[in-house]
């Protein structure tokens, strides 16, 4: 509820004017904290003012003032630690704006608190259940303490937790880091050995309570020091990772560290929720600070639009850019240059329990000092540095009425129950662990359903062979799943080719027309799309060839060319057997087609026969090719060089220049001739069967054409959506994602389309892109499930633990897919060919290097960072193969 008006009507920054208050101000006093009334002017008050001979009690006896005077001291001390209502207000507004601008990520001086994102989104569902080992440390001054705590979920009853307290010695404190996680992985050996548990699957959640910046549930750095603390050697390293090294090092238990959380955040988290949900932490005990959940658009390092997340306010540095001056007491000044860090943590030593009884032994000492308080005399005690603790000062029992009365004063508009903690947080950080731990199993099951996709290098060099050899018999015509069909194409362009040409393109998800016009000055081209039905697709042979002379004709009426015959080029993207340039007998349909009396003909005497029945159309059809022939003239044209035409889009194939006299099924010993691979076939005598996941078996068997086209199916356009979609469904009855529940929607053929994979771009984007998709197939997520599938879609995004972006940051998320499967990262070094094959982007492909050209590297480069790594696994197949030869 505090939470919804945390920043109640803020504006700007007004600075907080010191007033001299009237003898009636005097009267509202206004001490949130229980900050103890002290006196006034103490101008010499410091180490120096303060120091004595050890033992020795010392009195004044010169000047002393007398009783009526002291009296006098005395009240004129307790007004400097009076805050009028307007100072206050003033305190609250600058805290309002330096929150706000942390918040907005400005690190301008004034922003002295943190607001660091915790990695909670949401409070407890209550259905947490399980037991917890807790570890606490810096919530309580000098000392830890280890939990027991079991969550019985929304069934059972409230189970107190087992806890007990170690005091960590002063030097520990101050000593090396290793050894105060030494001395924790110490005490959390001897409560386990106390306490007969079983020592299976211990899970522990890490309650530390200092400024951290998050990265993850169990990744958290520690800023600073706060609090007494001072380790050295733990600043900037990650405190879990340190735990879980001297748990090692301890050896008694195997400890699995899940979470880490703030002791604010363990507070809010382990509330039992009142009349509403409890959205904000406070704590004040040795240090104090505030966490609250903030709607996440608001924090911009998150870079998210959409629910919340739980901030840590981290106030305890509010007022070290001297927002707090003029209520700051010559007491505090002297307090804070006395302390570990001085200049720091300037609010947390105001009101924080750790610094009030050493006020107190301040303003005694000086009282003393100047004869107002026992008779002129100090004792060595009184002198000491730390000798009066918060117990000796203050009861804090009407601390929640001080608390709800200021809170009803400074903002009352909003109705606010506070509720103590009843231990100190340790439920919460259960909590929080519960859910970590779950989203840990959860992740081990998505790697275990992702593993069979990552193919190590021995299973790459294994495809590489079976490749080749396929290759070999299928250039021998016998009997193999790859039919390397010649093309007739004996060269590739030299570049002093000219004229005007039209080019059809059918084998993708979309029919293209095109206007070629070659010149001197380069190759211009217009183009028009048209879809094809899939009733079209499927349907008669006549009726689809008709629909695409229908489709040129309208394409020349738009482009003023009716009536010209220009010579026509038809990109037909299947496999076809060839007897000449204009010749191409269509020996199956892949992809989705199956129009009727089509296989087994010639599909230009199909065209020709389809202009025919359109009477009055002229048409010159002049040459049939592969998309992957096409691709590779195209590049040809502007580098002779380039001998390889690789095609991943809706489906995948490859075309290459191969020496005649390797092509057993055409004449002739000298020169080359193209081959038309058809490598999407690859596999269909089960040759890939090791690699075959049930997901793709699955999509095998509901397509149309099981059996065919095995290679094609595990990695092109065409069939990336619905092996999503499968795994979707198997993580679903995991109970990983969607809460475990299967929808109808989820259940329905190509919802997940894979123009959906290669729209998730951009990393920074991606998440939110993810959660769209998902949303607007109607699918109900929470923003767990959204990250999962992001892990899924986007694997070594930079969302993904430990995965370095620049690893992936170019390639669309279909070649990372491909990339995935094909697991590059030694795919270079299979087969280096050190003039290699040249890779062009050929226009429309979603096939491209980095720029408009890019060679495919010898082994030494560091193909980890080459952005070709996706299409290296093929390329070294046949680059592999070329050098054989
Ligand atoms: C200190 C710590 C903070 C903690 C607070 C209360 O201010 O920096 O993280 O929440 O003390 O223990
Ligand atoms: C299918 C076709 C093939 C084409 C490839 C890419 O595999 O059979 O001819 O090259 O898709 O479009």
């Amino acid at each position: 509820m505090l939470g919804s008006s945390i920043f109640p009507g803020f504006s700007g920054m007004p600075h907080i004017e010191r007033e001299e208050l009237t003898p009636e101000e005097s009267d509202q006093l206004l001490l949130p904290g229980g900050r103890p009334p002290l006196w006034k002017h103490m101008e010499s008050i410091g180490a120096v003012g303060l120091q004595q001979r050890e033992g020795v009690p010392s009195c004044s006896q010169k000047g002393l003032p007398c009783p009526s005077d002291s009296s006098e001291l005395v009240l004129e001390c307790l007004q400097q630690f009076k805050v009028t209502q307007t100072q206050l207000q003033q305190i609250q507004n600058s805290l309002l704006g330096s929150m706000e601008q942390a918040l907005g990520g400005q690190a301008s001086p004034a922003s002295a608190v943190r607001m660091l994102p915790t990695y909670v989104g949401s409070t407890p569902h209550g259905t947490e259940q399980g037991d917890f080992l807790v570890l606490e440390l810096g919530a309580t001054g000098a000392s830890l303490r280890v939990l027991w705590v079991t969550l019985m979920g929304t069934e059972g009853h409230r189970m107190e937790p087992r806890s007990q307290e170690f005091v960590i010695p002063p030097e520990v404190m101050l000593g090396p880091g290793q050894q105060l996680f030494d001395f924790a992985a110490h005490c959390l050996s001897e409560f386990l050995d106390a306490f007969p548990v079983s020592t299976q699957d211990l899970q522990l959640g890490f309650s530390f309570s200092f400024p951290c910046h998050q990265t993850g549930l169990d990744r958290s750095t520690l800023i600073s020091w706060t609090k007494g603390f001072r380790c050295s050697g733990v600043e900037g390293h990650d405190v879990v990772q340190l735990l879980r090294d001297a748990i090692k090092r301890q050896g008694a238990y195997s400890i699995d560290v899940v979470a880490v959380v703030n002791d604010t955040v363990g507070t809010m988290m382990g509330c039992e929720p009142g009349v509403g949900p409890c959205e904000v932490g406070l704590v004040v005990d040795t240090g104090t600070n505030a966490c609250y959940m903030e709607e996440a658009r608001h924090v911009a390092v998150l870079d998210e639009d959409r629910g919340r997340v739980c901030v840590s306010v981290e106030w305890g540095s509010f007022g070290d850019d001297e927002a707090l001056g003029p209520v700051l007491t010559t007491f505090d000044h002297a307090l804070d240059r006395e302390s570990l860090n001085p200049g720091a943590q300037r609010f947390e030593k105001m009101i924080g329990g750790l610094y009030l009884g050493e006020l107190v032994r301040l303003v005694l000492a000086h009282l003393a000092q100047r004869g107002a308080l026992f008779g002129g005399c100090t004792s060595p005690a009184l002198l000491r540095r730390g000798s009066i603790l918060l117990e000796h000062v203050t009861e804090m029992e009407d601390f929640l009425s001080i608390l709800q009365e200021t809170v009803m004063l400074l903002v009352p508009e909003c109705d606010v129950s506070f509720i103590p903690s009843v231990d100190g947080g340790g439920r919460g950080v259960a909590m929080v662990t519960a859910v970590a731990a779950r989203l840990a199993a959860h992740r081990r099951l998505l790697e275990e359903t992702l593993a069979p996709f990552r193919l190590n290098r021995e299973q790459l060099a294994a495809v590489q062979a079976q490749m080749q050899e396929a290759m070999a018999k299928g250039l021998q015509g016998e009997a193999s799943s790859l039919r390397m069909l010649p093309t007739y194409v004996r060269a590739t362009p030299d570049g002093s080719e000219r004229g005007d040409f039209l080019a059809l393109d059918l084998g993708g998800t979309n029919f293209r027309v095109l206007l070629v016009r070659v010149t001197a000055g380069g190759v211009q081209i217009t183009s028009q799309v048209y879809s094809i039905p899939e009733c079209v697709a499927q349907g008669s042979g006549q009726q689809l060839f008709d629909h695409i002379v229908d489709c040129i004709v309208d394409f020349q009426q738009k482009q003023g060319l009716s009536g010209q015959s220009l010579p026509l080029g038809f990109t037909f993207s299947f496999p076809c057997r060839q007897l000449g340039l204009d010749q191409g007998i269509l020996l199956n349909w892949t992809k989705g087609f199956n129009a009727s009396d089509c296989e087994g003909q010639d599909v230009v005497c199909l065209l020709r026969e389809a202009i025919g029945r359109k009477q009055a159309v002229k048409l010159n059809v002049v040459a049939i090719v592969n998309d992957t022939v096409g691709t590779m003239m195209s590049c040809g044209y502007e580098d002779p060089r380039c001998e390889v035409g690789l095609i991943v889009g809706t489906g995948t194939n490859a075309c290459y220049m191969e020496e005649l006299r390797n092509v057993a099924s055409v004449a002739g010993d000298s020169g080359h001739m193209c081959i038309n691979m058809e490598w999407g076939a690859f596999g269909d005598d089960g040759s890939l069967g090791l690699l075959r996941t049930c997901f793709d078996a699955n999509v095998d068997q509901a397509s149309i054409n099981p059996g065919k086209q095995s290679f094609e199916k595990m990695i092109s356009g065409m069939y990336l959506g619905e092996i999503v979609r499968h795994i979707l469904l198997h993580l679903t009855s995991l109970g990983v994602l969607f809460r475990g529940q299967q929808t109808q929607r989820l259940q329905t053929r190509d919802i997940f389309k894979t123009k959906f994979l290669s729209e998730i771009e951009s990393d920074s984007l991606a998440l939110r892109q993810v959660r769209a998709i998902l949303e607007d197939l109607g699918l109900p997520l929470t923003s767990d499930d959204a990250l999962m599938v992001l892990e899924l879609l986007w694997p070594g995004g930079s969302h993904s633990q430990g995965a370095s972006p620049s690893l992936c940051g170019h390639l669309p998320a279909v070649r990372r897919w491909v990339w995935q499967r094909c697991s590059p990262g030694h795919c270079g070094c299979l087969s280096p060919c050190p003039d290699g094959p040249c890779l062009k982007k050929s226009p429309g492909t979603t096939l491209a290097g980095p720029g408009p050209r890019s060679y495919l590297s010898p082994a030494t480069q560091d193909s980890q960072n080459s952005p070709n790594v996706a299409i290296l696994w093929p390329l070294a197949l046949i680059s592999g193969f070329l050098r054989e030869k």
